[in-house]
């Protein structure tokens, strides 16, 4: 998962408007299983205010669902739980870098950054301006998008899988498996496999639970459960 936190002054206008425009275009795309998006402030002022009615408004305007929600404050520990800090302005970047300390993975960004024309995106709270945010966090976003689909090769096409073709790529992958000798699996090797292998069980049960028409197809699902834990039993490490 990759995780994304949009931050500004108060997280009531701009930020939680990237929150909800963002997850928009996540959903549009089908990508909500890949990235998940928060935001928050970097001052105590709002504090579990919800967003702002004319950001509202505006998100209405657009037809963007959102949610109720409560303001909250950046912490030093959301460093660890985000790949993306994303500043609306230079002065959130400022105040951003006072909380987290340091940034040695290149975690904090300006939302415009990620377009051909970076900027600060002005704060609607100072000017009034809902339009403009709203056209420069879109602006910002869907780049971001872009960006963040490139970074991590994440195939829009991938999604569009039958469950009879992820089933032919499991039948494949559980081959393999059975091809590898389990006297030359390493401990970390075991690991790796196994939680592939979990995950495969994991899906083989999202298909038989989605009531698929194919009902010929269930039982050979399930027998493949079964071989994957006998494939997780002859592998395990003997200690
Ligand atoms: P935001 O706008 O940073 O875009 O949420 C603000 C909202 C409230 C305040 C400042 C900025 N305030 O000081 O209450």
């Amino acid at each position: 998962m990759i995780r994304v936190l949009f931050v500004c002054l108060g997280n009531i206008c701009r930020s939680p408007m990237a929150e909800f425009i963002l997850k928009d275009l996540i959903n549009k795309k089908d990508l909500s299983s890949y990235i998940s998006v928060r935001s928050v402030s970097t001052s105590y002022e709002t504090f579990g205010q919800d967003m702002h009615i004319e950001a509202k408004m505006k998100l209405d305007e657009k037809g963007i669902p959102y949610k109720k929600r409560k303001a909250k404050r950046l912490s030093k520990s959301d460093y660890i739980y985000s790949d993306y800090i994303i500043g609306m302005d230079e002065s959130n970047i400022s105040n951003i870098m006072k909380i987290i300390g340091d940034d040695p993975k290149h975690k904090v960004h300006m939302l415009l950054d990620f377009t051909e024309n970076p900027r600060d995106i002005a704060d609607p709270w100072y000017t009034g301006n809902f339009s403009k945010a709203y056209d420069d966090i879109l602006e910002g976003c869907t780049s971001l998008l872009d960006s963040i689909i490139k970074k991590y090769k994440i195939d829009l096409n991938e999604q569009e899988l039958s469950k009879n073709e992820i089933i032919t790529l499991i039948e494949d992958k559980i081959y393999q498996y059975t091809q590898i000798v389990p006297e030359k699996v390493k401990v970390s090797e075991y690991l790796a496999l196994s939680s592939k292998l979990l995950d495969m069980k994991v899906m083989i049960s999202d298909i038989i639970n989605s009531e698929w028409e194919d009902e010929d197809a269930i039982p050979v699902l399930k027998e493949y459960k079964k071989t994957i834990d006998e494939i997780l039993f002859r592998f395990r490490p003997k200690i």
